[in-house]
């Protein structure tokens, strides 16, 4: 027979789900609604005799903790100095390892903390293109590895029919994925503008570092990041942009590379309608490789 708490567990935990819950961080919850009173005997205990002579508002200072403004000094940094250490770090990467160790110790954005890995590329870093998209998912973050989930496996089928697969041992017949986040945002949640904005110099210096012959920018926040637009995707697709990096301490020394926007994967599994808009930018895009003799 279900007991009184077990009901209430299961409601909870179902409560959790419909919420976007779908992973927990620790082994036990934590009330964050219960603020644990500060230990007043062991605050007055440890006041030196030095100390007697105290105001009574430092005596109340130690009592409620660190304001607010000090906590936030705290990691993560603020949005200014997260971007420039971002730029700082990617300008000094100089191989894709040294990327990837860059991006695993920046502290300037709080996903990390949640995350349970790094998901830095898959595919062959010689092939001639190379596809951005949003950020990690369950999956990928389980695994370290972008696009390893349902929609991964349909951006694989739609690779394959013009004859790129990630797993080809022929640079040439390659692809090379990454993302414009590292780490998985909790429930899949759209990324924050901060943390694309800080995630840019990264996937910028990637791409600098890969020079890829063609750059495929998958879903809107994706292309609006790279190209610095604020259309919609259903714009931005269907023609050839010319991409450059928008960090400013990047650009020098970069060259334009082609650059296409295409639905992503999980819009067509909702959407599948729209299967043939992603079969045309196929088409472009082995056009491209045709035309500038890549296949
Ligand atoms: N969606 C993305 O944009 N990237 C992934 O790696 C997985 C899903």
């Amino acid at each position: 027979m279900t007991s009184l708490a077990q009901t209430a567990y299961k409601a909870a935990l179902e409560w959790y789900v419909d919420n976007g819950v779908d992973e927990a961080l620790g082994d036990m919850s934590v009330d964050r609604t219960k603020i644990t009173p500060p230990n007043v005997t062991s605050i007055l205990h440890n006041l030196k005799p030095e100390k007697e002579g105290s105001s009574t508002s430092s005596v109340m200072q130690e009592l409620r903790g660190p304001s607010p403004q000090a906590a936030q000094d705290q990691t993560p940094l603020g949005a200014s100095d997260a971007r420039a250490e971002s730029v700082k770090l990617a300008q000094e990467a100089s191989t894709l390892e040294e990327l990837r160790e860059a991006i695993a110790e920046f502290e300037g954005i709080s996903l990390k903390k949640t995350a349970t890995n790094l998901v830095f590329c898959d595919g062959n870093p010689k092939a001639p293109v190379m596809l951005i998209g949003e950020a990690p998912g369950a999956d990928e973050d389980r695994l370290g590895k972008p696009f390893v989930g349902q929609s991964g496996q349909l951006l694989d089928k739609i690779f394959k029919c013009i004859g790129l697969d990630r797993a080809e041992e022929d640079p040439a017949k390659s692809i090379y994925i990454s993302n414009i986040l590292n780490w998985r945002p909790p429930g899949n949640r759209t990324p924050a503008p901060g943390e694309v904005e800080a995630s840019l110099p990264f996937i910028e210096r990637h791409i600098q570092l890969v020079q890829p012959k063609v750059l495929v920018f998958c879903g809107g926040v994706s292309a609006k990041a790279l190209l610095g637009r604020t259309d919609g995707i259903s714009r931005m697709r269907k023609l050839w942009h010319g991409y450059l990096p928008q960090t400013p301490e990047l650009k020098s020394g970069s060259e334009i590379i082609p650059a296409i926007a295409t639905y992503h994967p999980a819009y067509l599994l909702r959407t599948p309608s729209q299967k043939k808009a992603v079969w045309a930018d196929m088409l472009m895009i082995q056009q491209k490789l045709k035309e500038t003799g890549i296949v």
